[in-house]
């Protein structure tokens, strides 16, 4: 795993099970107020690490492309909360206004597939995935933290992945 930044690293997902692994180690660590954001091209793989990622959180909620609805929900049976956003179909900031993500944040965990389509609306702290198709089963991951709880995410993911290869 190479270093690119200080507190960034990337990673080579062989499988979409492995994507989901990873993203049920990242999910097991999030708190509410943690924004994960996810960028990449159509087909990339965010949805299958988010899938990844609500299961290790530990919700048995179904993870669909939410690109229909813009968000979908995740529950757990203690309350806590997901919500998941697909800005695919947003064209600026302001479209995303009557979406509150401010409330969101406030209520649970915010995931944002195409971040890029509505960054001025979202929080300084987050961490970034970025996802890149490199073969059929294979695609890179970079993981780049932005903020002190993005670098605390980041930082902790890495090291369990060293310590236990997913
Ligand atoms: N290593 C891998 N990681 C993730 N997905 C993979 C991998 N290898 C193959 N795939 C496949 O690539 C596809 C990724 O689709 P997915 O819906 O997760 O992409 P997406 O980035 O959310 O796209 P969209 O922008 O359309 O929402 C799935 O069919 C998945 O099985
Ligand atoms: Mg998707």
């Amino acid at each position: 795993m190479p270093i690119l930044q200080e507190n960034s690293f990337e990673f080579i997902s062989r499988s979409p099970e492995q994507t989901k692994r990873i993203g049920a180690r990242l999910g097991s660590q999030l708190n509410k107020g943690d924004v994960i954001c996810l960028f990449g091209e159509l087909g990339a793989g965010k949805t299958t690490f988010v899938q990844g990622l609500v299961q290790g959180w530990g919700s048995s909620d179904m993870v669909t492309s939410p690109t229909f609805v813009l968000i979908n929900q995740c529950r757990r049976p203690d309350g806590g909360e997901i919500h998941h956003l697909d800005a695919y179909r947003l064209r600026d900031e302001e479209e995303a206004e009557v979406l509150d993500l401010d409330g969101l944040i406030d209520q649970g965990i915010l995931l944002v597939e195409w971040p890029e389509r509505i960054e001025k609306a979202l929080p300084d702290e987050n961490l970034l995935i970025e996802m890149y198709w490199i073969a059929d089963e294979q695609r890179r991951m970079v993981f780049l933290p932005h903020g002190q709880r993005g670098v605390s995410l980041a930082e902790k993911l890495r090291q369990e992945i060293y310590r236990e290869p997913v």
